[in-house]
C-alpha cells in the first residue's frame, strides 16, 4: 500500500496496549530496534481515535485491541452491546481512521468463525480464507465474522486470523494453560498459532505493506489430547487430565466453540517470498514445550 508519508521510517502503534498479544508484540518489536508506540484509546471513540493517529503518526498500526470476555467468551452472551462496540463498531472506526490517514492497518482477527462441516470435516480439508463462515455458536465469534465481513474490502487492511495462540510461558491466556487447568477436556483436532513462530510474521506482513486475509496458524491441525501428551512429556511429567464428548462440554459452557482447521497455503506461500517459514504445528509445539523447559517454566 502506498502512504502518503512517503519512505520515512517505519512507526508502529500497538492498539489494546494492556492486552496479551500487545504486550508480546511490544517486546518483539523493541527487539528488533524498531520503533514502537502503544495506546489504550477506546477503538470506537473517533475523535479520540483520530487525535492519537494525529499525535503519534504510525506509519502502521497493529490493533490488537477487542472484546476476548473474562474469564472467557461467555462473557459475550451477556454483555452484547459491549461486545459490538469493540469488535464491530471499534475495529471498522479504526481501520477507517487509518484509512483516511493512509496508514496500514494490522488487524488481529481470529479463525474462531469456522466449524468443521461436510465439505470440511475432521481430516479433511481445511478452510480457505476465501470460504464464507459458518460459526456463530459464540456471539464473540458472530461479531468477529461480521466484522471481516467488511473490514475485507479496506485496501489499507491485513486480516490476520489467529487460532487458539500459544505463547511459551504458561500466562493465563495460553491455550495451553487453559486445557491443562480444565476439570476435563475435549478432544479435537484444531489449528492453532504458536505466537513465537507467528508473530515476526506479522511485522513482516506489516512491513511489506501486504494486505487481504490469512489464514494466521502453524500449518495442520492438533488434538488436545496430542498437547497434553506433549506437556507432559516436555514439560510437567507425570500430568494427567481426563476427556470428555463434546456435548457433556455443552453443559459446563455457555456459548459454543469453533473447532477447525486452517488452510495455511496462501501464508506460506507468502512467507517464502520474505524466506520465512512457519513450523508444522506438531513440530511447533515440541519447539514451544522445549523452549518453556529450558526457561524453568514447569
Ligand atoms: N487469545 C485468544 O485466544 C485469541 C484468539 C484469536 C484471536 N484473538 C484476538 O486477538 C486480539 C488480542 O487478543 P488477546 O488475547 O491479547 O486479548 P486481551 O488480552 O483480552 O487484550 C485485548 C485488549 O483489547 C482492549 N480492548 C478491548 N476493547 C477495546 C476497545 N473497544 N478499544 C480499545 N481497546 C480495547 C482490552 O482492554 P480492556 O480490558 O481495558 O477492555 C485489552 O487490553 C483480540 O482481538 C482477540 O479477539 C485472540
Amino acid at each position: 500500500m502506498a502512504t502518503a508519508r512517503g519512505s520515512r521510517e517505519n512507526r508502529f502503534l500497538v492498539w489494546g496496549g494492556r492486552g496479551w498479544i500487545a504486550g508480546h508484540l511490544e517486546k518483539l518489536l523493541k527487539s528488533q530496534g524498531k520503533e514502537v508506540f502503544t495506546t489504550t484509546v477506546r477503538m470506537e471513540d473517533r475523535e479520540a481515535v483520530k487525535t492519537e493517529l494525529d499525535a503519534i503518526k504510525p506509519t502502521h498500526v497493529l490493533n490488537c485491541a477487542g472484546c476476548t470476555g473474562r474469564p472467557n467468551v461467555d462473557w459475550c452472551e451477556d454483555h452484547k452491546e459491549d461486545t459490538v462496540r469493540s469488535n464491530v463498531i471499534g475495529t471498522l472506526n479504526l481501520a477507517d481512521c487509518c484509512f483516511v490517514a493512509g496508514i496500514h492497518c494490522t488487524v488481529f482477527a481470529t479463525g474462531c468463525i469456522y466449524h468443521y462441516d461436510d465439505a470440511h470435516p475432521i481430516g479433511g480439508p481445511g478452510f480457505k480464507e476465501t470460504d464464507p463462515t459458518n460459526f456463530t455458536g459464540s456471539f464473540y465469534s458472530e461479531t468477529k465474522g461480521h466484522v471481516e465481513e467488511i473490514i475485507k474490502y479496506y485496501a489499507n487492511c491485513l486480516i490476520l486470523r489467529l487460532r487458539m495462540p500459544v505463547s511459551d510461558d504458561l500466562h493465563p491466556r495460553n491455550f495451553v494453560t487453559k486445557i491443562s487447568k480444565y476439570e476435563r477436556v475435549v478432544d479435537i483436532p484444531n489449528s492453532n498459532t504458536i505466537l513465537t513462530d507467528l508473530l515476526p510474521a506479522s511485522v513482516l506482513l506489516a512491513e511489506h505493506n501486504d494486505t487481504g486475509v490469512y489464514n494466521f496458524t502453524n500449518p495442520g491441525a492438533i488434538s488436545h489430547n496430542e498437547v497434553l501428551t506433549l506437556f507432559r512429556d516436555i514439560v510437567r511429567p507425570g500430568f494427567t487430565w481426563k476427556n470428555f464428548t463434546v456435548e457433556e462440554q455443552a453443559k459446563v459452557i455457555k456459548a459454543g466453540r469453533s473447532n477447525c482447521l486452517l488452510d495455511t497455503e496462501k501464508l506460506e506461500t507468502k512467507l517464502r517470498e520474505y524466506n520465512y517459514s512457519v513450523p508444522e504445528v506438531h513440530e511447533a509445539y515440541k519447539k514451544c514445550f522445549e523452549r518453556m523447559r529450558a526457561a524453568g517454566v514447569k
